[in-house]
């Protein structure tokens, strides 16, 4: 058994003497068969501790007298390779033998060669693939030997073909049997020859890619075309693993895709990646093979050329990504949005592989900075993240230093430069000060300050004489669902409205952080800079009353959550959001910008039935829509999938994007109640609030500071919560709903509270006669009745908020209608019964 060395949480270069070795063929374009790197090493004795160190340019698996080392997959992972290049540490003294001992590796293309971007382009780090390793042998006394020397043999085998996004290609009749231990005959394999590498090699920051988990088949489908196609039933990354009998030369081919539309899988979301995998049989009884050097974000695979019966051994779906620890659970008493909050963590999982992604399964798989930026506290929650964006903002700092900005994507593999852009570069500021709020460590904002420091300077240089980001291209609210297909960054709100408010943020961040670092001068300067941005925006976007232009939810959502108005603009915004999200039936418009802020907005200016509202809604385009539609993952798209169950042509429909899955820190903090108060929740707030009709939840989080746990049940009149907190913290516990509004301070334990909960506000139900102005102020009823209008008064505006809605009820208002319109009154009288008076909370406190 080997075991592989734990990772640092820092940046630790390795003292490297080992030569990088490649192959003699030159591997530029073409995706050729992995290369097979072997050499025999003679021990006289075996040493008191022994450390294989391995790196390559590619991906390497490494083994060692016959037996594959450690259970990392996909090494060293995808780092800026010129700069930084991570090496694996293992320490394989329990498989090391007196006499002849064989180190071997394969290494496939990878990040570093292969195909990535939708330009079709290969081969962004390197022209040749490259092995490079290091055996550390130390005696009992300390004394240590490094071997390192180049007399590497090369060959192929069954590996034919490597690529992330096009799939693996292996033929088993040519894996060379025992190439990997003592006692083969390499004579015809061919000497390794050296190659430079230019990048510092360094200890991993993070934990490796692993195997996590495995599904078997949900289903086996056989299509109306005739294809056999396993439905794993949840959308993953990671590949298939098949076993069985498979005759001598034949050809098994596995597709992968992430839907199915008319019975068939629909391979459209992929567009030009192929994610087929093909393995060709040897004959032998028991074969098992899985690919090692790609990975397919997929539910479905159309398996050809099977011979056998498909049984429960057959086919598993091997999930892949970051082997990082889950810190956070959110549940309730909603299904759907239980579901919704699962999708998100599979999002997560799915796109942390090696580098926080966009989507897993087509032609990016980039690490898009803005996606990243926009989930960044819910990931934080989710899992410990410190150690796989850690690293990643060590790629972001050392490519910003070598070309003078912040990427788009990083590492960047995009052909021309990225110019700052709100959202998308301004991560460089946004995701320490997130990963320092979470885990509390300084060092984050330490190592991270040169580059959060030269990206806020930049665009300082670029602002107005106002203080406004007014100039330069800008993404926006990047997918508002009323953008034009073909031109996402394209939506309702002003550009520079979005990128001016975001950089009121991050300076406010920047400034923060030079606090935090004792840096007083640079402090200073930031805190005045984002004073004139603030006031710059509030000059050039809003009113005195607090309208914000644009008039969207995404516009007064920025304006309300990044602090940019004064109090009494601040109510009147919210109130105006309100509004508009009540216009819109509680669908969403939002995109990447407004979609992680709009709830909060709500929230925090006394609308939470309006954030429930939206949150609850099950039409398209809304948070809930896709999990109605039997979604496993959070999608690009709102409509990803149309209502009539057809793919979104567009072109940008992935069904595995993270991004707009940032509700979940919403959901946290507010249905789950759990605020940091201080970094790494040294103190917290906990204060749930109920609403949508919930009775109950519970949240789980294991902080730096130890777990959190908060339960909270109301009904019957009654509340019920159960709070632990870890020793050392303290918080402040608001109780739900509760009749005597207690705010209680807590410290290191368990504590639990029942009590009778406020019923004050609930008054007379609605009826009929009800003037709509009434049934208007109640989001939850007025929301449900603009359901009944639209399906059977499409097109009819009714406005709760015109005058004359205070003189006319619903039975007046049908009176108005000529004949009967067949449904409309029993629908009316069936939701005005359903309906309770007072806020969706209430609702549930008579549940
Ligand atoms: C990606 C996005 C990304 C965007 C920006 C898309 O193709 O999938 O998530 O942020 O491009 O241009």
């Amino acid at each position: 058994m080997t075991a592989q060395i734990a990772f640092e949480r820092h940046p630790v270069t390795l003292d490297w003497h080992a030569p990088f070795i490649s192959p003699v063929t030159d591997y530029s374009g073409e995706t050729t068969p992995a290369t097979y790197f072997r050499r025999d090493i003679y021990l006289e004795r075996v040493p008191h501790q022994a450390v294989l160190r391995v790196t390559a340019v590619g991906v390497v698996e490494p083994w060692l007298n016959g037996e594959r080392v450690g259970d990392e997959v996909l090494a060293p992972g995808w780092t800026s390779y010129r700069n930084r290049l991570i090496a694996s540490s293992h320490d394989i003294t329990a498989v090391l033998r007196v006499g002849a001992n064989t180190i071997g590796a394969v290494v496939a293309d990878g990040w570093a060669l292969g195909r990535l971007g939708w330009e079709n382009k290969t081969n962004h780090f390197a022209d040749r693939r490259a092995l490079s390793v290091q055996l550390e042998l130390t005696d009992a006394d300390g004394s240590t030997e490094v071997l390192s020397d180049d007399s590497w043999a090369t060959s192929t085998g069954g590996t034919l073909a490597a690529s992330i996004y096009d799939g693996e290609h292996f033929d088993a009749r040519l894996e060379p049997v025992g190439w990997a231990a003592p006692g083969f005959d390499a004579d015809a394999w061919t000497p390794a020859e050296i190659t430079e590498w230019p990048a510092e090699v360094q200890a991993p920051m993070s934990e490796p890619i692993r195997r996590i988990e495995e599904l078997a088949p949900a289903a086996v489908i056989r299509t109306p075309a005739g294809s056999t196609v396993l439905d794993f039933g949840q959308e993953i990354s990671g590949w298939v693993r098949l076993r069985g009998l498979i005759p001598d030369g034949t050809v098994v081919t596995l597709r992968h895709a992430e839907w199915m539309t008319d019975g068939e899988v629909d391979f459209e979301t992929i567009r030009t990646a192929k994610a087929t995998d093909v393995y060709i049989g040897n004959g032998a009884i028991d074969q098992q093979w899985e690919p090692r050097f790609t990975f397919h974000g997929f539910r479905y695979v159309q398996v050809d050329g099977w011979v056998g019966a498909i049984n429960d051994d057959t086919f598993r779906a091997v999930v892949v990504h970051t082997d990082m620890r889950r810190t956070g659970w959110l549940t309730t008493s909603n299904p759907l949005l239980n579901r919704l909050h699962e999708n998100v963590v599979w999002s997560m999982r799915d796109n942390f592989v090696g580098v926080p992604t966009d989507c897993p399964q087509r032609d990016e798989r980039l690490g898009w900075t803005g996606d990243i930026n926009a989930f960044a506290p819910t990931a934080a929650f989710l899992h410990d993240v410190r150690g796989v964006l850690g690293s990643w903002l060590q790629d972001l700092a050392v490519e910003q230093q070598v070309k003078g900005f912040v990427p788009w994507v990083v590492p960047d593999v995009l052909s021309s430069a990225s110019s700052p852009t709100a959202l998308w570069s301004d991560v460089a500021v946004s995701l320490p000060w997130t990963l320092y709020q979470q885990y509390g460590d300084q060092k984050i904002l330490g190592r991270a300050y040169s580059s959060m420091t030269t990206f806020v300077r930049t665009v300082a240089e670029r602002l107005d004489d106002h203080g406004v980001w007014s100039t330069g291209f800008q993404y926006g609210d990047w997918l508002d669902p009323d953008a034009p297909d073909d031109n996402p960054a394209g939506g309702k709100t002003d550009r520079h409205l979005v990128a001016t408010a975001y950089f009121a943020k991050v300076t406010r961040e920047m400034a923060d952080t030079a606090a935090v670092l004792g840096r007083r001068e640079d402090e200073d300067e930031f805190r005045n800079l984002a004073q004139r941005v603030r006031h710059g925006f509030r000059r050039e976007y809003t009113t005195q009353a607090g309208r914000v232009t644009s008039e969207t939810a995404t516009a007064y959502a920025l304006a309300i959550v990044f602090d940019l108005l004064d109090d009494e603009q601040r109510q009147h915004a919210g109130d105006r959001l309100a509004s508009v999200v009540a216009k819109s039936g509680y669908t969403i418009s939002t995109g990447f910008a407004g979609t992680p802020l709009v709830t909060d907005a709500l929230s925090s200016t006394g609308h939470s039935d309006h954030a429930y509202l939206l949150l609850m809604q099950e039409r398209c385009p809304s948070f809930l829509y896709p999990v109605t539609m039997g979604a496993t993952t959070i999608w690009e798209r709102w409509d990803s999938i149309r209502p009539d169950g057809t793919i979104n042509p567009s072109g940008m429909t992935s069904l595995n994007h993270y991004a707009l899955g940032a509700v979940a820190d919403w959901m946290h903090r507010t249905i789950g109640g759990l605020t940091a108060t201080a970094p790494g929740y040294r103190r917290m707030r906990i204060a749930p609030v109920p609403g949508g009709g919930l009775t109950s939840a519970s949240l789980q989080h294991d902080t730096v500071s130890g777990r959190v746990e908060v339960e909270w049940e109301i009904g019957d009149g009654q509340g019920h919560v159960v709070v632990t907190v870890p020793d050392g913290t303290t918080a402040e516990v608001v109780l739900p709903l509760d009749a005597e509004h207690r705010i209680e301070q807590v410290s290191g334990g368990t504590h639990e509270w029942s009590y009778p909960l406020d019923t004050t506000g609930e008054t007379e139900p609605f009826t009929m006669d009800t003037p709509l102005s009434q049934l208007g102020a109640d989001a939850a009823v007025w929301s449900a009745l603009t359901d009944v209008f639209a399906k059977h008064l499409p097109g009819v505006p009714i406005d709760a908020t015109a005058p004359e809605a205070a003189g006319i009820s619903l039975n007046a208002m049908l009176g108005y209608i000529p004949g009967e319109i067949d449904g409309l009154r029993a629908d009316l009288e069936q939701t005005i019964a359903a309906s309770m008076k007072g806020s969706s909370a209430k609702e549930a406190v008579s549940a």
